[in-house]
């Protein structure tokens, strides 16, 4: 995995966006992995600024997001598929209808699940996969367990991740306790992965992501077996990696 250290949280969404915008420009019909939570806020933002602009189009992108809470329609705002709406996809000319998340509502689970499997598979498989990572050492919603779940699939979310989403709700009782997921058959056969990476609360996950060993209990500790992955993470997310394991990258602008 090659690591580029970043200066800060608007460093690392500044090296994270311009590969993202990079591909994007140079093969349009790509198809984005993307990922939720507070680490890609900074991250949508540029992108959206840099559409604005008129230096990236997003027209002929198709995206397939990491997960999706179970129960919680498109329309809740602490949905995901809100979240990518309201972030990006409304912020640039992507077609809405090129937009995929797995649908938490969806009656029979292991249909959608399978629904979504094929999906990505009929759209040739993701070319970039944009993850953040849990302080569990989670990536999409693949919880540490006794091991690496291939496919889409439900999730029991661990007593950890639904602390750290109380955040976003109003109250514990409101966090969803299950979700569904992207398995590591598709995050890991995109062609290339980008980890970003935020904040010395995350610092301990970082290290054994990328130095530990590969094991079900850390789920991103997996992407040190992908041929193309790069963690892209800022000083205080790396402090706990000893120097020498880090590329420092020196911003050309
Ligand atoms: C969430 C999401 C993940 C995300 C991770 C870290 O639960 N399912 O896709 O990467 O946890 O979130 P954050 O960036 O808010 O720390």
């Amino acid at each position: 995995m090659r690591i580029y250290a970043a200066e800060n949280y608007e460093d690392m969404c500044l090296k994270v966006a311009e590969r993202i915008a990079a591909l994007v420009i140079t093969e349009p019909c790509s198809v984005l992995g993307l990922a939720t939570g507070s680490t890609p806020l900074g991250i949508y933002a540029l992108l959206s600024r840099w559409y604005a602009d008129g230096h990236v189009s997003f027209r002929q992108v198709r995206t397939v997001n990491l997960d999706e809470y179970l129960g919680l329609a498109g329309s809740h705002p602490q949905s995901y598929r809100y979240y990518m709406d309201h972030r990006l996809f409304q912020n640039v000319d992507i077609r809405p209808a090129n937009t995929y998340l797995p649908d938490g509502t969806a009656s029979d689970l292991t249909a959608e699940c399978l629904r979504y499997d094929r999906l990505i598979a009929s759209l040739g498989g993701i070319r970039l996969q944009l993850l953040g990572l849990g302080h569990n050492g989670h990536i999409g919603f693949n919880e540490p367990g006794d091991a690496f779940v291939p496919g889409t699939h439900v999730v029991a979310l661990e007593e950890s991740t639904i602390q750290a989403n109380l955040r976003l709700f109003d109250s514990i009782d409101a966090v969803p306790r299950r979700a569904v997921t992207m398995g590591m058959r598709d995050i890991m056969g995109a062609k290339s992965v980008l980890l970003a990476v935020s904040g010395a609360d995350k610092a301990e996950a970082v290290v054994k992501a990328v130095s530990g060993p590969v094991t079900p209990q850390v789920p991103a500790s997996i992407l040190q077996l992908h041929p193309d992955a790069t963690l892209i993470a800022d000083k205080a997310a790396l402090s706990l990696l000893h120097e020498i394991e880090c590329i420092y990258y020196t911003n050309i602008q």
